[in-house]
């Protein structure tokens, strides 16, 4: 997060491995955009892809044009301005004698701008492939400059605990800690970040932020498309280890953490990792797994998971999950955080819901009170950025009458396309060496020990009902049932 003061980042060079790849084309590039059109970035700022693929500069820029025309929120603008800083250089990342051509180019951009710059190697590669690059870069020399160079490691980070204990250990023997910026895209949100600002920067919540007056939360993620072609890769992940393990799980730990003394990097991380910790071990009768079948979304076919491109026709990967926990400590003991995602549900959602308790002695008659509703927060991360207020008034006239009406704030009414893609925010943190938003390596190891006990369960028992839930649907019954026993119902409005 960029102080207020608007600093830019010095002068940076910023090689991005998978450089002709999706997440590049989809991601970086437009975000960079972005940040160029808001002039965040550097005057002294180059890019360089790295790949395999043959491209010159310019065919490799013109391929960047058509990620922004399609992905980027400003698709017009100064591209002719943008496009100089970005450049290609063909390498196959495996062989260790091309990487000082890195060292080469750093160097040549310290003689033209008179000043060493910060350099960000962004691996935007797939995971097998992130050792041996990790490794070849831990050779440079200019690697053991702490304060000036920093990689950027995407998810998924390592498969279970113990790979992800490997990876860190691994990446821990090549760099410092503060060189390791391990990206999980939903802490750059807007939305995200804002809970902390409602939270902490306002006395209104805090008081009732605990298990006094707080009966449950929801996490929702939903999401209606289903693999967009990456068959291969969901099938060795799964929604858990997809969605819960970092997004969901980091989010919750907006919602419950403990009010931090600073916005130092550590101060932040250090209590969500308090959060993961306290999280009681997942008894895995409250986890509940999902796959869809075949179905139809609009009138229009949608394959079943098990018939998609790299899936095995036999798959036991759940495309949906849903888990109860517990967080076992003092502002939160009992009270149980729900949180669910999904593929091909019947809405793009992510909402949090804060169910807060019944007043405790209603006097209205009874008839007045039909609609009655304990109050609720909802924070909407997205597509629908707000934060509702649900509470009763007394609807006008002559009868006494108790109705449920909202106070909300509106992201779009109140700051009108100014909603930076979490990638910018990253981005920027990654250049300016704020770490807050990333992930330390002891928090994505309590996050994996917080599924551990259902990836265990799950691997050893093969579900007998898979598929189990239509497309178009909120996922299998048991989803249901998990929330419905407890009295509470999912929600996303
Ligand atoms: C990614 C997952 O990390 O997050 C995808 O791998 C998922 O499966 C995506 O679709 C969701 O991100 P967002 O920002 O669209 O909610």
């Amino acid at each position: 997060m960029i102080p207020a003061t608007n600093q830019r980042p010095g002068p940076t060079v910023l090689f991005i491995f998978g450089g002709s790849g999706d997440l590049n084309l989809r991601k970086l590039t437009p975000a960079l955009y972005n940040l160029f059109i808001e002039k965040y970035l550097p005057e002294q700022f180059a890019v360089v892809g790295l790949g395999r693929s043959d491209y010159s500069d310019d065919s490799f820029r013109e391929r960047l044009l058509d990620g922004v025309k399609k992905f980027s929120r400003r698709k017009d603008g100064p591209w002719n301005e943008f496009a100089p800083c970005l450049s290609y250089m063909q390498m196959d990342a495996s062989d260790a004698t091309t990487y000082h051509l890195l060292s080469d180019f750093v160097d040549k951009k310290e003689q033209e701008w008179g000043e060493r710059p910060s350099v960000l190697f962004y691996l935007a590669v797939a995971p097998q492939l992130v050792p041996g690059i990790a490794e070849n870069l831990g050779k440079l020399d200019l690697c053991t400059d702490k304060a000036h160079v920093r990689i950027v490691v995407e998810k998924p980070f390592g498969h279970d605990l113990k790979t992800a204990q490997e990876l860190n250990a691994l990446l821990g023997g090549l760099f410092a800690e503060e060189q390791i910026y391990r990206i999980d895209h939903y802490l750059g949100k807007e939305t995200v970040q804002n809970i902390l600002a409602l939270r902490f920067a306002n006395s209104l919540f805090e008081p009732i932020w605990n298990r006094q007056y707080i009966e449950s939360v929801q996490i929702t993620a939903a999401e209606t498309v289903g693999l967009e072609g990456r068959g291969g890769y969901y099938e060795e992940s799964g929604a858990l280890r997809d969605m819960i393990q970092n997004h969901l799980l980091q989010v919750m730990c907006m919602v419950a953490t403990e009010a931090p003394i600073s916005f130092d990097a550590n101060e932040v991380r250090n209590k969500t990792v308090e959060v993961l910790n306290a999280i009681r071990p997942i008894d895995p009768s409250n986890a509940v797994r999902g796959q869809y079948g075949p179905g139809e979304v609009d009138g229009k076919p949608i394959p079943g998971y098990r018939e998609e491109k790299g899936v095995d026709p036999e798959s036991a990967t759940e495309t949906f999950a849903a888990v109860k926990l517990y967080v076992n400590n003092w502002r939160w003991e009992n009270v149980p955080f729900y949180l669910r995602t999904g593929k091909v549900l019947p809405e793009k959602a992510t909402v949090i819901a804060i169910q807060f308790k019944p007043a405790p002695h209603y006097a209205f008659p009874e008839e007045a009170s039909k609609e009655w509703r304990a109050n609720r927060l909802i924070i909407g991360i997205q597509p629908n950025m707000d934060i509702r207020l649900q509470f009763q008034a007394k609807r006008p006239g002559q009868t006494l009458a108790i109705d449920p009406v909202e106070m909300v704030f509106s992201y779009k009414t109140a700051y009108e396309g100014q909603e930076p893609e979490a990638y910018e925010t990253l981005l920027l943190d990654a250049m300016t060496g704020d770490a807050t938003l990333f992930m330390r390596a002891d928090q994505v190891e309590a996050a994996w020990k917080v599924v551990t006990p259902i990836i265990e369960n799950w691997d050893n028992t093969k579900p007998a009902d898979f598929p189990n839930y239509t497309p178009g649907t909120w996922g299998p019954e048991a989803a249901m049932k998990l929330i419905e026993n407890d009295g509470f119902h999912w929600t996303t409005k």
